[in-house]
């Protein structure tokens, strides 16, 4: 189970980074009702909130449900888990998911369900990582292979349509127009310490594993962690997330 106020401290704090550019289009076309799907603890709520969007938020982890409840008691929360929306046809402007796309099961029906609810004219957009260009999370899997400790972590469905080519054909299948992907590079400053136990306590399926090993395993692999990312620790881990675009 996730501990939302660890993501929140962790991810959040990294995911946060491409709000600005997600949110772009929807600004640009002023668009009043936001669908933030996959919300999580709210970071992209929070922004569109504040653009005065009227905001409906939806996640599958009832965990996160209650913490962006607490905080933004003016979006509309509901719990829904992509494929399926528990929305009426073409209720919102703008349809906003941060780094959610890559955890559902089905793209292609997930694409076909946010066209259905998303308005004719409106915009989505949706971001992920670039897997090879995430050091910010990759010095865990490696730290954990060289602990020399057995790590299978869940295989994403996602992986098939994880490039921009790929992604945009999926786009325009979902009956999606002018669909594009560019990319967002950014260095993820923090305190290693500190990253270390966010990213540990959150729990998600990749890392939350990490603590379920008897302590000095967990010590061990901590210190190849340590080793392997003291080379960011001026500079920050360099970042790579793909965000797509499209309107309906
Ligand atoms: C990496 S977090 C991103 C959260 C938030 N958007 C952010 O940028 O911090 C992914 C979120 O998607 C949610 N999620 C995963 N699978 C989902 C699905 N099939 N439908 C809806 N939400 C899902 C998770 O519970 C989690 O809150």
């Amino acid at each position: 189970m996730t501990n939302a106020e660890a993501y929140d401290r962790g991810f959040a704090h990294l995911s946060s980074h491409t709000v600005g550019p997600l949110l772009a289009t929807a600004r640009e076309s002023l668009a009043p009702r936001l669908l933030d799907v996959g919300c999580g603890t709210g970071v992209v709520t929070a922004a569109a909130l504040a653009l005065g969007a009227e905001v409906t938020a939806v996640d599958a982890d009832p965990v996160m449900l209650e913490l962006i409840a607490r905080r933004h008691p003016y979006a509309t929360i509901r719990q829904a888990t992509l494929p399926e929306l528990p929305f009426e046809g073409e209720l919102f402007d703008a349809i906003a998911g941060n780094f959610v796309i890559n955890h559902v099961p089905d793209t292609a029906g997930a694409l076909k369900e946010l066209h259905r609810v998303l308005r004719p004219g409106g915009t989505i957009a949706l971001t992920w990582w670039k897997s090879d260009e995430m050091t910010a999370t990759s010095v865990f899997t490696e730290a954990i292979t060289a602990a020399e400790v057995p790590y299978d972590p869940p295989r994403r469905p996602f992986s098939a349509h994880d490039t921009p080519p790929r992604f945009t054909a999926l786009l325009a299948e979902a009956g999606f127009q002018a669909p594009a992907v560019d990319s967002v590079r950014w260095r993820h400053q923090v305190d290693l310490e500190t990253w270390w136990t966010d990213i540990v306590e959150s729990g998600g399926p990749r890392f939350g594993v990490i603590a379920d090993h008897p302590p000095e395993t967990v010590e061990r692999i901590r210190s190849h962690y340590l080793r392997l990312a003291t080379p960011y620790a001026q500079e920050g881990f360099p970042v790579c997330a793909y965000l797509a675009h499209a309107t309906r």
